[in-house]
């Protein structure tokens, strides 16, 4: 097996120094003659040089590397937050590396622990289970820069923040204007801040407009298509006229169900969800929705990273981002 072929063998070639190859092809060339600058170019591709770029990290002590810990890679909702990291990551000379941990906790900390090993920049952390003693004992005092999205565990120093109090309310907004007031909630157990805001704003609302959410109205499953699916039974116990699922995947799930009934989505029950995830236009009916700008939230999680990478002195760093309501074909007015 032939060895890779290095920096020294490039420079010795060309008959220059480490350091003049060095700077030639980082850029910064321009006080070498244009032979010279040619000539380095050249060899580097006839012997095809890739320079390596863990030597290159131990000089400028960057890996440019972020890691990115999501609950759940088969949500939609989470591919498409990886899809603006992935957009940003690559303009601002980045590379992500992603991980789902499927909401488990050691599985969880063993990815972060060893994406500390490995001397990440930076981390994006998106998920339910994180701990504050997680985040001072593994990321603080690692000094590791990182942005919490949607999470418990405290305020990271950076953030961005999607208007779930809007968001719950532009639920019950779409509800109440269909006349629907029998309302069950399908949520997770132990919810994330995010989601706790979320149901909030949509009870809050209800009650300024004298209508009630029993603490039995809200049925708990996983925040997944098959706890949709699953809670079907115990939403319809309560006989509501509309369910407002805490996300998307729990409505299609739930849809599944009612379908599996017998029942008619909107004409027997309407059902709305939240994030509008793609799948959303391609079932029958169309689930009404709450739109969140998650590739914007990815990018933008991103930027502000990077950001505290290239400077951990700087100020905090704030973006709150607006949801709102998309009307397609699951809910209607109550008969
Ligand atoms: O679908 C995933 C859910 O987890 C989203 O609503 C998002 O806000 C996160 O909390």
């Amino acid at each position: 097996m032939t060895r890779k072929v290095t920096i020294r063998d490039l420079a010795e070639a060309a008959g220059v120094s480490v350091t003049t190859v060095s700077q030639i092809l980082n850029g910064k060339g321009e006080r070498f003659s244009l032979d010279t600058r040619r000539r380095v170019h050249q060899l580097q591709e006839e012997m095809g040089y890739v320079p390596d770029f863990n030597a290159r990290n131990l000089i400028m002590k960057s890996a440019q590397t972020i890691g990115v810990l999501v609950p759940n890679l088969g949500n939609p909702f989470f591919s498409m937050f990886i899809r603006g990291v992935q957009e940003t990551s690559r303009e601002r000379h980045f590379i992500p590396l992603i991980f789902g941990a499927n909401h488990d906790e050691k599985l969880e900390s063993y990815y972060l622990e060893e994406l500390i090993k490995r001397a990440v920049d930076g981390l994006i952390i998106a998920s339910a289970s994180i701990t504050a003693e997680a985040i001072d004992n593994i990321l603080k005092k690692n000094g590791i820069p990182y942005l919490l999205i949607d999470q418990n565990g405290g305020p990271s120093v950076d953030r961005v923040q999607i208007n779930d109090e809007q968001g719950g309310q532009l639920a019950a907004d779409h509800l109440l204007a269909l006349g629907h007031e029998k309302i069950a909630v399908v949520m997770p157990d132990d919810p994330t801040q995010n989601l706790q805001i979320r149901l909030a704003g949509f009870k809050h609302r209800l009650a300024e407009h004298h209508v009630d959410l029993p603490e039995n109205a809200i049925v708990h499953s996983a925040m997944t298509k098959l706890g949709g699916y699953q809670a079907t039974a115990a939403v319809l116990a309560q006989h509501p006229t509309a369910v407002f699922a805490i996300n998307d995947e729990t409505a299609l799930g739930l849809m599944r169900g009612l379908h599996e009934q017998g029942l008619s989505v909107p004409n027997d029950i309407s059902v709305l969800g939240y994030d509008d995830i793609d799948l959303d236009e391609y079932v029958v009916p169309k689930l009404t929705t709450i739109h969140q700008p998650v590739v914007t939230m990815g990018q933008q999680a991103t930027g502000l990273l990077i950001n505290r990478i290239k400077d951990q002195r700087q100020a905090a760093q704030l973006v709150d981002l607006p949801v709102d309501l998309r009307e397609r074909e699951s809910t209607a007015h109550l008969k």
